[in-house]
């Protein structure tokens, strides 16, 4: 099997580093095209519906299926006043669409006084699909700024026209219509509102020719992708492409009248490029979100400053005592704790994939202000910990006070990206000492918060009706798993760490986000994709753990992937397995989309390790899941680093990777732990290059090699006893 591989390879890659004969071009070892099929995204910005419901036709309707492509007679529907049934009909956009739906009208006629009225209901999912949207943006402003009561009113003019979703009203304030929605469904009846009188009238008769929609969002369509993945277990490199859908479809052009109606509009947004929090609502950018939702987008796209125009926007509203807002939403108010750290860590990120250091040097104080005053301030005189004590929430608006891990184990992670950015601008006093704090920091963690009994973490805090310095038997999924991430913990006790929590907090549709319910009831049962990511994450980094990374993933995407509405993966997940917030649930959530970081990072292994991947680590996780190969590339600003790895059956292995000509790097060559030999482009090497590999990774000890690489092409093969 590997055999093959090589030879086939030998014609392109060889050719360039041994100088073995090409015969047949073999142009798609990293995969260049064969992924196009996986991709989610519309061709063109405009979107047509893909069916009706047929099941849910009620009331006269003629030819039902008339305003899809391909028909040629229109839709009628028609109502006397005598009439029994209302007509109706559901329209299927085939998967999670946002935009402005239009509807072209044929001929109509009114029936008594007016013009007939239309309503329509939109739903991401067909369980909250009823005469009532699943969320409008009227529902939520306040009283007195509410235009629609649940569903959008459509007058429909006797004579041809076409009606487009704009957020107002035809008729003063009356026949109004909400304009953006997330969703996948449109129910459409032949009613009006009462107080729609006299404009419109439940009765007479519509024909519709055409329904489509105005993608509103990033359009991903093949030629926009930098980076891409495959591998062979078809659901992940599926599940890869349908986050990447999620996200651009979280994605689009800040504008007041389809933003969160809870005063997150300002001008200082208004017309900017930005990832939203998701589709449907909030659509407000959230700054702990872009932990995961840039790093899709940067490892999808070319599309940085959507993630720029935020950070800039919330380091600029910055308080004064440091603390920086989650978000635009309630004037910059929101009271988040933990955000102004993930602030930090994403622009990190940010500076790490686009080389941008010109944005951190500008905003240096802004993140040392929230550092060192809103929490290096706020250390316990007894722990040395942070101990939150005012009633602000997470991302998960939980109110908990104390000493928690999660907030610690965050900081702990802040701290020391903070440190690399302070390394890069020659900030030597702050890097250190930021080190030197997220180091102390993670050793009083132990002593304070770890439990013995178990082998993991606290929650850190009280139980609800307890007070003070103590700690509630209950352990959560964010703290542990950022405590790995962090590394605040060695390998046997992340090893001891995960098999505990994977074992308490298994679901079918993934991992709780905690173990049992003493904070609050159904919290053992609900699960969140943004908070597994990290565990997840902990699990590919710790060796032997990449298993149980899989048979999560498996759950929790596989779940999500074969719910409705399918395809995007949503805000949170409750109860066996529903929509946590039932139809308000976001079902396209960015934050929900680690399968793309998880495969790129960890299973392709490619990081950036300087500003722009000027360096970067290829580290591939190649055990667990029965993956046999994985393929693709990550973009740079100097072009994308490729890599394909294969294994073979009798425990060989190959490494091709391509990168940009001006970067440098190091491979992490995994050799199982036996002394196989290792060939680089011909030659035999051996011996641990001495360079930093960042983050606690799986093939950590006995199990891997790291050989320094240049820019170019390079191939690595293992061969064990052979
Ligand atoms: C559509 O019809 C099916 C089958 O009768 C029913 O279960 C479902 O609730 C209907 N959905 C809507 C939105 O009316
Ligand atoms: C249904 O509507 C059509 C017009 O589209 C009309 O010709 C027909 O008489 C209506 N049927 C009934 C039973 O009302
Ligand atoms: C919902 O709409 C259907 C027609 O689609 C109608 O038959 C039903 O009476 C409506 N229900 C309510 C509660 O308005
Ligand atoms: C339909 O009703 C509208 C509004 O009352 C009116 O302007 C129009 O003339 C009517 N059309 C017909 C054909 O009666
Ligand atoms: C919101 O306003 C902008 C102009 O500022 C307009 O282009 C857009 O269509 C509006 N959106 C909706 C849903 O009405
Ligand atoms: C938002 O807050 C700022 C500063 O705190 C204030 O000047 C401004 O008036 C507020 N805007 C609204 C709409 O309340
Ligand atoms: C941190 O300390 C400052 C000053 O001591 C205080 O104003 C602020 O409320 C504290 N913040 C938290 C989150 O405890
Ligand atoms: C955290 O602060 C609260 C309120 O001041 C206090 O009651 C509690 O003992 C503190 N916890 C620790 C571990 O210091
Ligand atoms: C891991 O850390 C724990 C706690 O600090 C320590 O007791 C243990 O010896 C360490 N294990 C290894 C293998 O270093
Ligand atoms: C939470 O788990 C602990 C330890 O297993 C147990 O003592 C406690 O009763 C549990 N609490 C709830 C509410 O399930």
């Amino acid at each position: 099997m590997i055999t093959s591989f090589i030879a086939k390879t030998c014609t392109t890659l060889l050719a360039l580093v041994t100088g073995c004969s090409a015969g047949v071009v073999y142009r798609d070892v990293y995969g260049e095209s064969t992924w196009h099929k996986y991709v989610r995204s519309p061709s063109t910005s405009i979107v047509k519906p893909k069916s009706i419901l047929t099941a849910n036709i009620t009331g006269n309707v003629s030819n039902p299926n008339g305003f899809l492509e391909g028909n040629d007679a229109p839709t009628i529907l028609s109502r006397k006043p005598d009439d029994l049934h209302i007509p109706s009909i559901v329209v299927d956009f085939g998967q999670n669409v946002v935009g402005i739906v239009s509807i072209d009208f044929a001929q109509s006629t009114n029936s008594s006084q007016g013009l007939p009225g239309l309503k329509l209901a939109f739903s991401e999912t067909q369980q909250f699909l009823t005469n009532t949207s699943d969320f409008t943006r009227s529902d939520n402003l306040p009283d007195g700024q509410k235009i629609t009561k649940g569903t959008d009113q459509v007058a429909v003019a006797n004579d041809p026209s076409t009606w487009k979703n704009k957020a107002g009203c035809q008729y003063g304030n009356k026949v109004c219509s909400d304009g953006l929605h997330g969703f996948r469904y449109m129910k459409i009846w032949l009613d009006a509102l009462d107080s729609d009188a006299p404009y419109t009238q439940p009765y007479g008769s519509v024909s519709i020719s055409n329904i489509e929609l105005d993608w509103s969002a990033y359009l991903g369509t093949p030629d926009t992708f930098t980076g891409w993945f495959e591998c062979s277990d078809e659901d992940l490199t599926q599940w890869w492409f349908d986050g990447v859908y999620t996200t651009d479809m979280s994605s689009g052009t800040f504008l007041a009248n389809e933003t969160d109606p809870r005063d997150s509009a300002t001008p200082t947004l208004e017309g900017t490029r930005v990832i939203f929090d998701g589709a449907k609502r909030d659509r407000d950018p959230y700054v702990g979100d872009l932990a995961i939702a840039s790093l899709t987008s940067y490892l999808s796209h070319d599309a940085p400053e959507m993630t720029r125009n935020i950070l800039v926007n919330l380091a600029n509203h910055q308080r004064a005592d440091g603390w920086i807002p989650p978000a635009s939403i309630n004037n910059y108010t929101l009271p988040l704790y933990d955000y102004p750290m993930w602030w930090v860590v994403a622009t990190y990120d940010f500076v790490m994939y686009t080389g941008d250091t010109d944005f951190v040097a500008q905003y240096y104080d802004v993140m040392k202000k929230t550092l060192d005053s809103y929490y290096g301030q706020n250390l316990t005189s007894t722990h040395g910990l942070l101990n939150k004590t005012n009633g602000y929430g997470d991302y998960a608006f939980l109110p908990r006070s104390g000493v928690i891990t999660y907030y610690n184990a965050l900081y702990v992670h802040a701290l020391k990206s903070a440190a690399q950015l302070a390394n890069i601008l020659g900030h030597d006093a702050d890097s250190n000492a930021w080190t030197t704090r997220a180091s102390e920091i993670g050793t009083k963690m132990l002593a304070r918060n770890w439990d013995y009994a178990v082998g993991a973490f606290f929650d850190g805090g009280p139980c609800p009706d307890k007070s003070g310095d103590t700690i509630c038997n209950v352990h959560a999924q964010d703290g542990n798993g950022l405590a790995v991430l962090s590394g605040v913990v060695n390998t046997s006790l992340a090893t001891g760490l995960l098999d505990f929590y994977g074992n308490t907090a298994a679901r079918p549709y993934g991992n709780a986000f905690y173990d049992n319910d003493s904070i609050q009831a159904g919290f053992s049962q609900r699960v969140y994709a943004f908070i597994s990511y990290f565990e997840l994450g902990a699990r590919f980094a710790t060796h032997g753990a990449s298993n149980s990374a899989f048979d999560e993933i498996k759950r929790l995407y596989g779940w999500m992937s074969t719910h409705d509405p399918e395809i995007t993966f949503w805000e949170g997940i409750g109860p066996e397995g529903a929509p946590y917030e039932d139809g308000f649930t976001s079902m396209a959530h960015g934050w929900s989309t680690g399968i793309v970081p998880l495969m790129s990072n960890y299973v392709l292994g490619i990081k950036p390790t300087a500003p722009g991947s000027k360096t970067w680590q290829i580290c591939p996780v190649i055990d667990g899941g029965d993956l046999t190969w994985a393929r693709g590339a990550v973009g740079t600003p100097s072009g994308p680093i490729k890599v394909r790895w294969e294994k073979g059956t009798d425990g060989s292995f190959v490494l091709q990777i391509d990168t940009p000509k001006d970067t440098k790097g190091a491979i992490c060559v995994p050799t199982g732990g036996s002394k196989g030999r290792v060939v680089m482009d011909g030659m035999e090497v051996d011996g641990n290059a001495d360079v930093d590999i960042i983050g606690p990774i799986a093939t950590a000890g006995e199990g891997f090699m790291v050989v320094k690489a240049s820019g170019g092409v390079h191939m690595v093969t293992v061969n064990v006893g052979k």
